[in-house]
């Protein structure tokens, strides 16, 4: 069986996220979505809630399952029996970045990344810019899924603890 992890903080999964998701569905027997559990940085939803969302737009794709992980990518792949991870790339900016890290993982363990170029359509999309446009009152409607931007609506409507 050929399995690939599509890992990431998916804080929270927007439609470029999606994409690459449902066409690696296409390539691989399966693939795992993993979330990462990062303790040093706390994201706007709880990992579990990422997850959740998560589960209920990749329900359509019967090879995907959405799990969560702590540690190095590569032991979680071991753990998996996956061979391959999955990485989108929007722009040169991303690549620079994405390269260091495929090359520290192949070395770390043999674990191969394959870089998907993202669909034009969505190569502007980030989950920080998504934030920020729904911090402020900006219609992300187009650009996540409906229950992530309902999520936000509501999460971003919640006063913060101290005012
Ligand atoms: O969506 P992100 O935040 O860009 O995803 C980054 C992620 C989760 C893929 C990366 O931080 C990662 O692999 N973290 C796990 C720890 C690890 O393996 N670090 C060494 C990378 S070479």
């Amino acid at each position: 069986m050929r399995r690939a992890v599509c890992p990431g903080s998916f804080d929270p999964v927007t439609n470029g996220h999606l994409d690459i998701i449902g066409r690696a569905s296409r390539l691989f027997d399966e693939v795992i979505v993993a979330v990462l559990v990062n303790e040093s940085k706390s994201g706007l939803f709880p990992h579990d809630e990422r997850v959740e969302m998560l589960r209920e737009v990749t329900a359509v794709y019967r090879n995907v399952r959405v799990d969560g992980f702590q540690g190095l990518l590569v032991d979680y792949c071991r753990e998996q029996g996956a061979e391959v991870v999955i990485k989108g790339i929007r722009a040169v900016s991303d690549f620079d970045y994405e390269l260091k890290m495929a090359q520290m993982n192949v070395g770390l363990a043999g674990v191969e990344t394959l870089f998907m170029p993202t669909n034009p359509l969505y190569s502007f999309l980030s989950s920080s810019l998504i934030k920020d446009v729904a911090k402020w009152g900006g219609d992300v409607t187009p650009h996540v899924p409906e229950i992530v931007a309902l999520r936000l609506a509501d999460r971003l409507r919640k006063p913060a603890p101290n005012g």
